[in-house]
């Protein structure tokens, strides 16, 4: 019984794949777990309440208030309650709503509640599915880390055929075991991980910096935390927001601060995944008073900052792993694979600074990963999420071998 006593939460909206959703809540119980079911207004015109409720076990949510007894259905508590939430089917209605953060009802406002990891099968129409502003919306979800069960093609109600019928329940019940099971992959592991820029001061109010985000190193966290490993994320200066017990965040600000903080961690720690874009530059001598400006031009001296990846890869034992990235303008392969031998990496991600939604500041990436067996695997462009979901995948191999 692979979801053996995990809650999960079902919301079933109103389309009429909503007939499946009485097998699939048969077949979360048989798999061992507790199963509570929100519906939507509409959803209980395409399958009873009652239905529901018998297979469930469960008294079935759909307002907020019983209007008989005053009692409340708290979806703050069913979000926390949840160890998954699934939606199933989930309209492009709902998933509209809940790409904008629409709570009108129940079940969003439950979603937007869920601390849980959310797995969403969408189920309409060809045409409705194919719309940009559906794509739009389900890529969205997708960015923000929920788990989309693809559509099948095939029959559909509307009498035509295409893509839009929700997956079969084995598969949706197959995606939530998959998750659990890897979700105890890094069990009693730590991995460091390095995320965002670093601002090197000239004077008090300008720095030498970069375009990074941090989104790339923070999708690594939390994809190494869904595993279940402790994550010491060690970030400079970005503006994003984590909130995850695993995740133990240190801030840092120039190179020589995210140097200290990595070496005093890394002893700890079974990996590292060096994420950051670390100025390799600063200046000599930081003024203390804001630079006036002047006629002529201006000379500022810079020296070389710790080379932070090098510097682990020179203190690394054998069963710890240490993963670099490459940001590469040109001749990517060449320099990527000279950084994983000059700083004795486990393996290499590419990425590159002018492909169009790769590198800085997006919410997707395209890598290349080369490791240092000469083995070279090409991904397709995809949300850094996938992508550090990738990476974590690689490393786990890396890991394998040196157990081997
Ligand atoms: O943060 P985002 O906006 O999401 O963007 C993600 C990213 C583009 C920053 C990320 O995907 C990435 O490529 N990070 C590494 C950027 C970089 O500095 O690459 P590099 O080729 O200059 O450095 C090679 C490796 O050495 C990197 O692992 C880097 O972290 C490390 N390094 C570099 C210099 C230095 N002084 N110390 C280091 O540890």
């Amino acid at each position: 019984m692979t979801l053996s006593g995990k809650n999960i939460l079902l919301g079933i909206t109103g389309g009429i794949a909503a007939y499946k959703s009485a097998y699939l809540t048969r077949l979360l119980i048989k798999q061992g777990a507790i199963v509570k079911v929100v519906m939507t207004p509409t959803a209980k015109q395409f399958i009873t309440p009652l239905t529901l409720a018998t297979l469930s076990q469960n008294p079935i949510l759909v307002d907020f208030f019983n209007s008989e007894n005053g009692g409340w259905n708290s979806h703050v508590s069913l979000g926390l309650w949840a160890d998954a939430m699934i939606i199933a089917p989930a309209t492009a209605n709902t998933i509209a709503k809940m790409s904008n953060g629409i709570a009108d009802n129940l079940l969003t406002t439950s979603y937007l509640s869920a601390r849980c990891p959310v797995f969403v099968a969408p189920a309409m129409d060809l045409d409705m599915f194919a719309h940009p502003a559906t794509r739009r919306n389900i890529a969205a979800l997708k960015n923000i880390g929920n788990i989309i069960i693809d559509a099948d093609e095939g029959e559909l109600a509307s009498g035509l055929t295409g893509k839009g019928r929700m997956a079969e329940p084995e598969k949706i019940v197959a995606a939530v075991s998959d998750y659990f099971e890897q979700s105890n992959q890094l069990a009693g592991k730590t991995i460091m991980i390095t995320a965002g820029p670093t601002y090197e001061n000239i004077d008090p109010v300008r720095f030498i910096g970069n375009y990074s985000s941090g989104k790339m190193g923070f999708a690594l966290a939390v994809a190494a935390a869904n595993r279940g490993a402790d994550v010491i994320l060690i970030s400079g200066p970005a503006r994003l927001k984590i909130n995850n017990s695993r995740i133990q965040r240190i801030d840092v600000t120039s190179a020589e601060q995210m140097y200290e903080a990595c070496k005093s961690n890394f002893e700890k720690c079974d990996a590292a995944i060096m994420a950051a874009a670390v100025a390799d530059y600063r200046p000599v001598n930081v003024s203390e008073q804001k630079i006036k400006k002047a006629d002529n031009a201006l000379t500022i001296t810079l020296e070389a900052t710790p080379d932070i990846a090098k510097l682990l890869g020179q203190q690394k034992s054998d069963r710890q792993l240490l993963i670099g990235f490459a940001l590469e303008t040109e001749n990517g392969l060449a320099n990527a694979t000279e950084k994983l031998k000059k700083k004795n990496l486990d393996f290499i991600v590419l990425n590159s600074a002018n492909e169009l939604g790769a590198g800085f500041n997006t919410d997707t990436n395209r890598i290349t990963i080369l490791k240092k067996n000469g083995e070279k695997i090409d991904y397709q462009l995809k949300s850094k999420n996938e992508v550090a979901n990738d990476i974590i995948d690689q490393m786990i191999v890396a890991a394998n071998e040196i157990d081997k």
